[in-house]
């Protein structure tokens, strides 16, 4: 049998931690072989409610879960963790500056880096979901100086997720036969969900998604704002932000990286960027990216076109802004 792997979960007593515990006990996240161990996060007052979650999943019997740590102590719920999906987060709230929640976020990244580039295992893989997600990241790789910056990221996955979805609907085809959408840039509404290289499984072979839908008017439109006001739009729905949807695709996220993704598909998440696609190095940026053992590559050599090109640059000056506002309320 596999040795068991430890995943952290800050915010656990959360919505979508409420969601996604379960799901990587199941083994949604790393397999259905794969023994976990879980490793549960939260600030004090959400200290009873932490306990209560751990309860629940004491009272699943899930065959796969070997154990659970549920603490309001950083450095415990850091030791010895493979992956760490950082979900914890100051949400901004009505009336706030832009300024004042990233400065509490910033505060938050700073030290949980700290801890996990103390007491998390070797090669710890990071997942950035709580918003600002990407700037978050960033300064977590910035005070984590000696966890490799390939192994930390942000979440846009759910993004990817919802274009796959949109598309399926608008064509009438299962979502599974649609890939190779992309996300670039900034989780927020700036990120530019491009579907130019996208194609659909059929029964006479594959086809570009841009030929099967025929109006361009709705991907260059539409399509682009409902993906980019999704978020908001379940908010609105739900009056509570998106937690399945989050959680399945933070699954997705992690399973992919770890376990690979399949021959000629790729998919989107926030890493470090490089320059790739101009994009200016040094930011978290949403990319297209296959992965195979264990490591993430941007796929290269892609055609961007003029009206791509004014979106992806949209949105990197966006990041660029937030890192800018972020090292401001480090001094
Ligand atoms: P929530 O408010 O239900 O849960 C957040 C949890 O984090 C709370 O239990 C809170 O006590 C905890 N927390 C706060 N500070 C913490 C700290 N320093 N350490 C550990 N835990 C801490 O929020 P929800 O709905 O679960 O969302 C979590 C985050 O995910 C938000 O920032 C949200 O904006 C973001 N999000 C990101 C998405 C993405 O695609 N990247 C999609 C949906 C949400």
């Amino acid at each position: 049998a596999k040795d068991p792997v430890r995943v952290l979960v800050t915010g656990a007593a959360g919505q979508i931690g409420y969601a996604l515990v379960p799901m990587i006990a199941r083994g949604v996240m790393l397999g259905a072989d794969q023994p976990v161990i879980l490793h549960m996060l939260d600030i004090p007052p959400a200290a009873e409610a932490l306990n209560g979650v751990k309860m629940e999943l004491v009272d699943a019997a899930f065959p796969l879960l070997k154990g659970v740590v549920a603490t309001t102590d950083v450095v415990e719920a850091c030791t010895g963790v493979n992956i760490a999906v950082m979900v914890g987060g100051f949400p901004r709230k009505e009336g706030m500056e832009r300024k004042d929640v990233m400065s509490k976020n910033v505060s938050i990244y700073k030290s949980q880096a700290s801890a996990l580039e103390k007491h998390a295992a070797a090669n710890c893989k990071v997942l950035v979901v709580a918003n600002p997600a990407n700037t978050n990241a960033l300064i977590l790789k910035e005070f984590a100086p000696s966890i490799p910056e390939r192994n930390i990221t942000c979440l846009t996955r759910l993004d990817h997720n919802r274009a796959l979805g949109q598309i399926s609907e608008k064509l009438n085809v299962q979502v599974s036969d649609v890939k190779n959408v992309i996300i670039w840039g900034n989780h927020s509404s700036t990120q530019y969900p491009d579907v130019n290289h996208a194609t659909v499984n059929t029964s006479s072979g594959e086809k570009s998604v841009k030929e099967l839908v025929g109006d361009d008017a709705w991907l260059t439109g539409g399509f682009i704002t409902t993906v980019q006001q999704r978020g908001a739009a379940i908010i609105k729905a739900r009056k509570l932000s998106s937690a399945l949807s989050a959680a399945s695709s933070a699954c997705d996220h992690i399973r992919d990286w770890v376990l690979g993704t399949s021959q000629g598909t790729w998919v989107s998440m926030g890493v470090y960027s490089d320059g790739s696609y101009n994009v200016p190095a040094g930011l978290i940026y949403s990319f297209p990216v296959t992965c195979q053992n264990g490591e993430w590559k941007i796929v290269q050599g892609l055609s961007i076109d003029e009206f791509s090109r004014k979106k992806l640059d949209v949105t990197a000056e966006e990041l660029t802004e937030e890192k800018a506002l972020a090292y401001s309320c480090l001094t």
